[in-house]
């Protein structure tokens, strides 16, 4: 066989390995040595884009589909964060979906189900609220609020003020494996079985119910209000607790086994204090980041993204980048770690 290939010219070998392509192409085989690099790369590649989606830009687009549309003709009035390296895929990254819901005063989105697990981190609006499986969530600015996996929800707004949140879904992930199954539960909001906060107190306090069910796979807290999480921030950092690429950083646990908040899906909530110059750090899993207050920048590749208050941005695997603030911040972090963790693929590197 090698004498054979040595003995043609290229022309021959490249017209026979064609011909040999189409023969074994009709068989539905490939060759794998044509395309090996692109699917196993030597780091990983991707499409996807760092983009920032600024609160001034996007506040009025969200308002003017508020004009054309009701929540309960919408289902959900969200608008879809594009990323623009991979358009009309509702992906701000591989494996994350995002948008920006409003539910306006007097609204409800009505209650459904879906495999994919969501979460929600309250942009503006004070007192509407989220109902997961029957505890009613009073939504604030800041609060970190997750309706996991299979858990009914519903949406309303009983204020005189609309609400804008960001959502985040693992719809790319649950499609992927072709695992989504969708319920609607109906027109009318379902019941309320617990009042806002009953998830925190009996299972965030330090105690839980004697027989609950420790097994679970997700945490069993409804709503982390900002409130409650930004003291724990400062604490951190009058401590001196500050890492030099994430700042000020606390985890949202699982409080049963100390886990990420969704088997898919974990956030984070860090303070980068005035003048913070953090340290390059990059990581497999997609990060979506928004701004609870403050301003800054980070730096990624050769762009600067420049963020304030309400703005979302996304870091797509593996890009290297570093956060810098002039004067204080808060920022909320969402990504799919969990999910690359249990797989055993996760990895980071930081600058030294
Ligand atoms: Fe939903």
């Amino acid at each position: 066989m090698t004498t054979a290939t040595a003995a043609r010219s290229p022309e021959e070998t490249q017209a026979l390995r064609r011909a040999y392509y189409e023969r074994i192409g009709q068989k539905n085989m490939a060759p794998l040595w044509e395309v090996l690099r692109d699917i196993v790369p030597k780091e990983p590649m991707t499409p996807f884009l760092p983009t920032l989606w600024r609160f001034k830009d996007f506040k009025p687009l969200v308002f003017e589909g508020g004009d054309l549309i009701t929540a309960k003709e919408a289902e959900r009035r969200v608008l879809v964060l594009e990323n623009p390296g991979v358009r009309g895929k509702s992906a701000v990254a591989q494996s994350l979906y995002a948008g920006i819901q409003l539910v306006l005063p007097g609204e409800i989105a009505p209650p459904h189900r879906h495999t994919a697990g969501a979460i929600r981190f309250i942009l503006e609006g004070n007192g509407a609220y989220t109902q997961v499986d029957g505890e009613k969530a009073e939504m604030n600015p800041g609060d970190f609020v997750i309706t996991p996996s299979w858990t009914a929800h519903d949406h309303g707004n009983d204020t005189k003020e609309p609400i804008m949140w960001l959502d985040v879904l693992d719809v790319p992930m649950v499609n992927f494996y072709t695992a989504a199954f969708y319920e609607d539960l109906g027109e009318e909001p379902q019941n309320t079985r617990r009042e806002s906060g009953d998830s925190m107190d009996r299972f965030g306090s330090g105690v839980y119910p004697d027989g609950s069910d420790t097994s679970l796979r997700r945490s069993p807290i409804v709503n982390y209000p900002y409130a409650r999480m930004k003291p724990i921030l400062q604490r951190l950092q009058h401590g001196g607790e500050v890492d030099p690429r994430h700042g000020a950083r606390v985890r949202y646990a699982n409080p049963f086994n100390g886990g990420w908040v969704t088997p898919t899906m974990g956030a984070h909530l860090a303070l980068l204090p005035k003048g913070f110059k953090g340290k390059s750090y990059r990581a497999t899993d997609s990060t979506i980041f928004a701004c609870a207050e403050g301003s800054g920048r980070t730096r990624v590749g050769d762009e600067v993204l420049e963020w304030t208050r309400n703005d979302v941005f996304v870091i797509p695997s593996w890009k290297s980048y570093s956060h810098e603030t002039d004067k204080e911040a808060v920022l909320f972090s969402i990504s799919d770690r969990p999910a690359q963790e249990s797989l055993g693929i996760w990895r980071e590197e930081s600058a030294h």
